[in-house]
């Protein structure tokens, strides 16, 4: 019975465990996506089987991702029950062919991505139910062959990439793709075709088609092949020849991409029908200023307007002046990237095109840019955007863009640029995007940016700035974005924000600075929303300094982590105050040595909060640190040192959808505590030392048997303290079956006690104390001694009596026992013969039994004593236990039978054997009876101890009534009748 009530309660303990938690849920190999719960990233996990990694996704997955593992071979129908993906990666993997039905039942599926493997072949029925895939990917595998059937299901594929395979055979591509009426891209580069000899047509859906970095010397097509390509990219076939064309319909082409072929475009234009206008002419060694010209007047007999003209990589090292003022009229974008341009020559080159909207100069060898004269102004009223990205500018001289007074972006980026004059941006009054990261500028000055009143973006990043001077940006009242990271900023003037009244992001991170305070920024207080610190050598000493961000209301997004060389290591108190709308801090990788309980307390917007990677700093996170943070949805701590999650600290953020705590020393997760997180949906405690203990075995449960949290990769949890071991692995039965033994070895011993203990009072209290004490002295050596001791019988008699009764025993029985004479005993009375220094207990023990007889003498008093019951028990124990006769009662005083009732064990010596009373002075004739008594009790010492010689004697002693009374005495009774 005690057994079935501690499993149920058992049962209702595991019971109430499953109730009050959402547990968490886990995948082997994947991660659901916390923003998109049906994304699932199963990325580096060196797995070979596909099966082990997706067998345990669930059938709502729609975005799947399992590149860069090891899988070699999909088997057949591995991913049926994901019949709800729509996007597939399988890319970096190594699978050697696609088998049949691999994608079984993926009926939805609509991208596939199956590049960066060593496929080589794709069986026949392969792609079979991905009727609804429109992109597949193929990209960098080895195949050699394509089977006409393989597409044959994929019905509404329209995007077919194979770029970078060694296909060789055109015709039998087109074959496999002639039926697909919904394809629009097929991307063919980098294979090993020779020509585009064909025996079907493409799709007349197809309109774009790559067959760039191939072997094509020529196109051996039908003349319609190719009529209704719009894009088509032939560059980088370096045999191509421009006779190739001759009789090809390409007509409906709009972007003709050739470079790096064998074909002239001069030729071409004469010889196709291509639109002049849709051709790239990079890369056709037009790399003169007579080509180009040449070129222009071809054009401009054909077109009278141009939107873009692109010359890229046509080795031109300079172009002269006016070289493109016989092209139409180019009215979008001129490209002369990737040429050898040393000199912008302040455009001269383009005169004449003055509707243009666009130059881009990227990757030449330009050196500067040089004065361009007032004189030229205007003269491209319509250019708004200009590129020099990737050239060698070291300086730009005064008044560099006077020509070009419309610019509303400007790139000068990664460039040498070391010197820009104080007037070289002068007149870029629409500039509202400027590009000078990546530079060696190292001064900027007040005047450098006074005109750029429309300035809205400013990248100034990785220069060699180390001030920024008072009013630099005075005029920039509407810029938006500064970027300033990456510098050498070691301080600010006093006024150097002075003017940004509309600046929203302030990049300073990578710089030098190595403080900052509320002076700064106070101008910036009312608008700006990002601040990144990151990377600076921030430091403070004192716990007391004001907030340098007192006056930042309006920021939203902080980074302060990585500060250097040591990182922040302490942050003073209040340093947060001021920030009540701040939603993202990053405090990450500082070594902050503590956190105080109230550093937060400001953020009360506080949505995002990394702590990451500051393992050599906080180690114990104080309670209450986030107790102002009810909004926080994410929090980052991994690789903090954090030992344990407790309630008390994370406890308040109730909001919080992420927790991501990897690499810290956790042993074990409270409880408590993820009873408060209500809203988390992911947890991540990879790599800590989980203990496998039952102090977790919640924790076990919690992850196997729930569907609210995902624990991020809760199978690679290994155990803290058994090395080698799996968390999932720990067997918590153990925990479970310890409680239930615990519980009914506690209960059924304490019912059984329970049950026991009375009825043993009741029955066996005396024998139970007698053995204690006998069992107790058995083992001491007194025990023995007492045993000799008892042979030689040390006394007469011990007389029992209570302390009361010691006037009589003294006055009247020791003078009449050891009054000497021939009837002289030896007595032992217990406060002149007890042992001093030994226990009670054995002294008694040592008297009943060093004394041939035990007098017990019985009074009122004797029978409310303690000892002296234990005295009459052992002596009584030796009458009935050992038969040895050793009790003599004496009653001193007449004790009523109902009395005498209460102490059964003397009442039934008293009917057993006889007993003496004590006449006192109320008889006829006392000393007579007195006289009488002490005889009796005198005989009764004398006589042997075996019992049946008692009762012998009991039956010769019928001298007096009292002797022979069977009855205990009346209260007014005496002994003796008169
Ligand atoms: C295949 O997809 C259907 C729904 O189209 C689904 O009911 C079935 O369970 C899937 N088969 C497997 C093996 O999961
Ligand atoms: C500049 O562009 C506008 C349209 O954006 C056009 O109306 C105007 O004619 C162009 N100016 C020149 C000089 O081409
Ligand atoms: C910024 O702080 C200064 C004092 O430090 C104060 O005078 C000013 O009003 C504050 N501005 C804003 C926008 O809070």
């Amino acid at each position: 019975m005690e057994r079935s009530t501690s499993i149920a309660l058992v049962i209702a303990i595991i019971f109430i465990q499953l109730v009050l938690f959402a547990a968490a849920y886990s995948f082997q190999n994947c991660i659901e996506n916390p923003a998109n719960r049906s994304s699932f990233n199963c990325i580096n996990r060196r797995q070979t089987n596909i099966s082990a990694l997706v067998q345990d996704l669930p059938g709502r997955a729609t975005s799947l991702n399992i590149s860069h593992n090891y899988v070699s071979h999909i088997p057949p129908r591995s991913m049926s029950h994901l019949w709800h993906l729509k996007n597939l990666r399988i890319d970096c993997n190594r699978l050697k062919k696609v088998s049949t039905h691999a994608f079984l039942n993926l009926t939805q599926l609509k991208m596939l991505n199956l590049s960066s493997n060593n496929i080589e072949t794709i069986e026949p029925l392969a792609f079979i139910d991905l009727q609804n895939l429109t992109e597949l990917v193929l990209s960098k595998n080895s195949l050699q062959n394509v089977q006409p059937q393989v597409f044959w299901d994929l019905e509404k594929l329209q995007i077919l990439n194979f770029r970078i395979n060694s296909l060789s055979n055109f015709s039998e591509i087109v074959e496999s793709v002639a039926h697909l009426q919904g394809l629009k891209e097929l991307d063919l580069c980098d294979n090993h075709l020779d020509s585009l000899h064909h025996s079907l047509s493409l799709p007349p859906s197809l309109s774009t088609l790559h067959i760039c970095k191939n072997h094509l010397y020529t196109l051996e097509c039908n003349s319609t092949f190719l009529n209704r390509i719009r894009l088509l990219d032939l560059s980088n076939n370096l045999k191509l020849q421009t006779d190739s064309f001759i009789g090809l319909d390409l007509r409906a082409i709009s972007y003709l991409r050739l470079r790096s072929t064998s074909v002239s475009a001069l030729a071409l234009l004469k010889l196709s029908n291509v639109k002049p206008g849709y051709v790239d002419y990079s890369g056709l060694t037009l790399n003169s200023s007579a080509k180009l010209m040449r070129l222009c007047s071809l054009l401009r007999k054909r077109l009278k307007k141009l939107h873009k003209l692109t010359l890229q990589g046509n080795n031109i090292l300079t172009l002269s002046d006016g070289t493109f003022k016989d092209c139409p009229v180019v009215t979008l974008t001129l490209d002369l990237s990737r040429n050898h341009l040393k000199n912008t020559t302040c455009l001269r080159f383009m005169r004449g095109q003055n509707h243009l909207e666009s130059i881009i100069l990227e990757h030449n060898l330009l050196c500067h840019i040089e004065t361009c004269h007032d004189k030229q102004k205007m003269s491209f009223p319509n250019l708004t955007s200009l590129s020099f990205r990737y050239n060698r500018i070291r300086d730009v001289y005064p008044f560099a863009f006077s020509q070009t007074p419309r610019l509303t972006t400007l790139k000068l980026n990664i460039n040498n640029i070391a010197y820009l004059d104080r007037k070289a941006l002068k007149g870029l009054t629409h500039l509202t995007t400027l590009r000078l990261d990546n530079n060696l500028l190292t001064d900027l000055f007040e005047s450098t940016f006074s005109d750029l009143s429309q300035l809205k973006t400013l990248n100034l990043r990785n220069n060699r700035i180390s001030v920024i001077f008072n009013g630099t940006f005075h005029s920039l009242s509407l810029l938006h974005i500064l970027d300033l990271g990456g510098n050498k900023i070691t301080h600010f003037e006093h006024g150097a924000f002075g003017g940004l009244y509309s600046l929203a992001n302030l990049y300073l991170d990578g710089n030098y600075l190595r403080q900052i305070d509320s002076c700064q920024f106070w101008r910036l207080g009312a608008t700006l929303q990002v601040l990144d610190l990151k990377g600076n050598f921030i430091r403070y000493l004192k716990r007391y300094t004001q907030s340098p961000f007192v006056n930042l209301t309006q920021l939203k997004d902080l980074k302060l982590n990585g500060q250097l060389p040591h990182g922040m290591i302490l942050l003073p108190n209040a340093f947060f105050r001021g920030l009540q709308n701040l939603t993202s801090l990053y405090l990450g990788n500082n070594k902050i040595s503590s956190l105080q309980s109230d550093i937060f307390e400001d953020l009360a917007s506080l949505e995002f909060l990394s702590l990451d990677d500051n393992y050599d700093g906080v180690k114990q996170l104080q309670a209450g640190v986030f107790k102002n943070q009810r909004k926080p949805k994410r929090l980052n701590a991994e690789n903090m040192g954090i030992r344990s999650l407790s309630a008390e600290v994370f406890g308040n953020l109730t909001e919080l959808r992420m927790l991501t705590l990897p690499k810290n020393a956790l042993q074990t997760v409270d409880e408590a505590l993820l009873k408060n997180l209500s809203k988390l949906h992911y947890l991540d405690l990879r790599l800590n030392p989980i203990s496998c203990t039952c102090p977790n075995r919640w924790l076990k449960n919690w992850t196997s048997r729930n569907h609210q949290v995902q624990l991020v990769y809760h199978y690679d949890l290994m155990c803290g303290d058994v090395h080698g071991a799996h968390f999932y692995n720990f067997d918590t039965k153990v925990c479970y079956l310890d409680l239930g033994i615990y519980l009914f070895a506690s209960t059924s011993t304490l019912i059984i006690l329970l049950s026991t203990i009375p009825l043993l009072y009741v029955k066996l209290y005396w024998k139970l104390k007698y053995s204690y004490y006998v069992f107790r002295s058995w083992f001491s050596e007194h025990w023995r001694r007492l045993r000799e001791k008892e042979e030689e019988c040390q006394y007469d008699a011990f007389i029992s009596y209570n302390s009361a009764d010691e006037k009589w025993v003294l006055e009247q029985l020791l003078p009449n026992l050891e009054g000497g004479g021939s009837s002289s005993f030896r007595l032992c009375l217990h406060h002149r013969d007890f042992v001093p220094g030994r226990g009670i207990v054995d002294n008694i023990v040592a008297a009943v039994y060093g004394g041939r007889k035990t007098v017990c003498v019985v009074s009122q008093h004797y029978l409310n004593s303690e000892w002296c019951s234990l005295e009459i028990q052992l002596a009584s124990y030796r009458l009935f236990q050992e038969f040895r006769d050793v009790l003599l009662l004496v009653f001193l005083e007449p004790i009523p039978e109902r009395q005498l009732s209460a102490y059964h064990r003397m009442r039934k010596v008293m009917l057993k054997k006889t007993y003496l009373q004590w006449p006192g002075n109320d008889c006829t004739d006392p000393e007579k009876a007195q006289e009488l008594f002490w005889n009796q009790l005198r005989r009764a010492l004398r006589s042997a101890n075996d019992s049946h010689q008692v009762e012998d004697e009991g039956e010769k002693e019928g001298e007096g009534e009292c002797f022979s009374n069977p009855r205990p005495v009346d209260d007014e009774t005496c002994y003796l009748k008169p």
